[in-house]
Formats: structure tokens, C-alpha cells, sequence
């Protein structure tokens, strides 16, 4: 049913975790793929060996999303190897876990520029090229529980997403009309590099069991790809500037 043939997705911070998930699910449902990440050269490449397994033209592309020459630059390799995109998924996300109370002036902006700014210059960067493409072009984020939530050493990352969440809301206001879809996933607790490496990730995982409602099953990357796919899909036109929340109920759960 979702039909995503001959699209072109670019999907930032795709060498590992969820969007390495989401640059797969977009394989699989047609999409040729521009594979990005920042230092894990070999996991990209990994990546995207997963995509041309399935019969699809990939790229990868080194790009610190932080860095608004980065993204400049990254739109051109985009435009010079496919010409267009139709899909940009904005999924990189940094931040150590610390209290705030122990949060730098170079740690707030380290969080802000990857996790909320990207978002604003990749859509700024990528307009131009997407407005090429017919029909409507989609822009998707990645947030988390901490938009809302209160979570330990997580404050910074919580703000950020919570920026970013809003940004993607204006975004939408201000792109809806010209043929964009510009929505948020935002995901509950799943196993990645980056959650295993959360001081006390092992009762978090063992916790998100008793807020899930969806019996034993776990939330893993390719539930997140899934609300990807769908947000990236003309079955989604009318869904504009919303926030979905994929985390097997843990979010309505007291
Ligand atoms: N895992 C969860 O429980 C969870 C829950 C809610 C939301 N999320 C969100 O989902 C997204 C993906 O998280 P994840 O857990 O899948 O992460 P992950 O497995 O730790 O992977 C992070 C990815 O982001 C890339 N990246 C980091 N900084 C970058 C930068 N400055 N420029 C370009 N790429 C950069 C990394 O590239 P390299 O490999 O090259 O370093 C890697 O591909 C994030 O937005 C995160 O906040 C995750």
C-alpha cells in the first residue's frame, strides 16, 4: 500500500539506529536513498549495502548536521547525484546525558545545533531542491519523550526537542500551502547506541515493559521507521504540523 517508488529520501544520521531502520523501510517500499552520518563511515557503508540489497540506488554522504555549510554542502551532493529529493528526514540527534545543572555553554549549543537547528537549514537547504519534484513533498523529524516529559540527564536533549517540535509546527505553517507535509515521530524508549549508553538504560528498558500496553513486545527502530514511512507516504497528505507518538502507549499510561 505505501508506494514510495522512484522518491529520492534523504535521511540525516542513517549509519545507525533508527535511521538506519528508516533508510531500509524506505528501500523496501521503492525509495532510493541518501545514506548520511558524521563518523561511522563503516556503518553507513553498511547501510547502504542494506539498500542496494534491495534493488535501489543509494549515496552516503558525510555531513555534520550541526554545521550549515555541511548541509549546504550536502544538498548539492544531493542535487548533483539525483537532480531532487522528495523525502528529508531529519534524525540526527547529539547530547550527552547530564543534569542541567552541569550543562555548559558548549554542550547547550552542541545539543541545539544537531537536535532543532538542523531541522531549520536542512528544510532551508532542501526547499529549493524538493520544489522540483511533483506532487507533495514530505519533511519529518525525530523526537522523544523529553519534549514533555521530565527524564533524568536529559534536560538539554528534552529541550531540544521540544524546539524542535514547535520548529516543525511553523515549518508546516509556513511550507503547507507551497506542497509540504512537515510532521514529527516522536518515539518512545528503544534500544540504539545511544539508549544503551543512558546512565541506568537496564531498568529503563526493564520499566518500559510495565508503561508499554502492546504485551511483551519491545519498541524497536523499525516501529519508529514504520510512522516514517507512513508520514513519508501520500496516505498522510492531509496530516499536517503533528506531533505522532510511537511508544506502544507508555505516553497515556499512569
Ligand atoms: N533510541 C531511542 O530510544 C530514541 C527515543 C526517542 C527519540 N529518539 C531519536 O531518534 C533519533 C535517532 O536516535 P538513535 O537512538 O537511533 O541514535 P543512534 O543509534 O545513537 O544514532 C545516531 C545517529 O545520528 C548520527 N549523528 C549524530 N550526530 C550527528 C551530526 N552532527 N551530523 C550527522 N549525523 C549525526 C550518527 O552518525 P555516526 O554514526 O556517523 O556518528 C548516527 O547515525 C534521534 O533524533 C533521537 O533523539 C531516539
Amino acid at each position: 500500500m505505501i508506494d514510495l517508488k522512484d522518491k529520492v529520501a534523504l535521511v540525516t544520521g542513517a549509519s545507525r539506529g533508527i535511521g538506519r531502520a528508516t533508510a531500509i523501510r524506505f528501500a523496501e517500499a521503492g525509495a532510493h536513498v541518501v545514506v548520511n552520518y558524521v563518523t561511522s563511515r563503516t556503518a553507513a557503508e553498511q547501510t547502504a549495502e542494506e539498500v542496494a540489497a534491495r534493488g535501489r540506488d543509494v549515496a552516503i554522504v558525510k555531513a555534520d548536521v550541526s554545521e550549515q555549510d555541511d548541509i549546504e554542502s550536502m544538498m548539492e551532493f544531493v542535487d548533483q547525484t539525483f537532480g531532487r529529493l522528495d523525502i528529508l528526514v531529519s534524525n540526527a540527534a547529539t547530547g550527552g546525558f547530564r543534569p542541567l545543572l552541569a550543562t555548559t555553554a558548549r554542550n547547550f549549543e552542541a545539543a541545539m545545533n544537531t537536535n532543532v537547528r538542523a531541522l531549520l537549514f536542512l528544510t532551508q537547504a532542501a526547499v529549493p531542491l524538493m520544489e522540483r519534484s511533483e506532487g507533495r513533498k514530505k519533511i519529518i523529524g525525530i523526537s522523544s519523550h523529553g519534549s514533555h516529559m521530565a527524564l533524568p540527564m536529559y534536560g538539554v536533549i528534552g529541550g531540544s526537542k521540544a524546539a524542535l517540535e514547535s520548529i516543525a509546527r511553523h515549518l508546516a505553517l509556513e511550507l503547507g500551502d507551497r506542497d509540504f507535509n512537515v510532521n514529527i515521530v516522536q518515539a518512545g524508549l528503544v534500544e540504539t547506541d545511544s539508549t544503551r549508553r543512558l546512565p541506568g538504560s537496564d531498568q529503563m528498558f526493564a520499566a518500559r515493559r510495565t508503561k508499554q500496553m502492546v504485551g511483551e513486545r519491545d519498541l524497536e527502530p523499525t516501529d519508529v521507521a514504520d510512522a516514517v514511512l507512513f508520514l513519508s507516504s501520500s496516505l498522510s497528505d492531509l496530516v499536517q504540523g503533528q506531533t505522532l507518538i510511537v511508544d506502544g502507549g507508555a505516553a497515556v499510561h499512569v
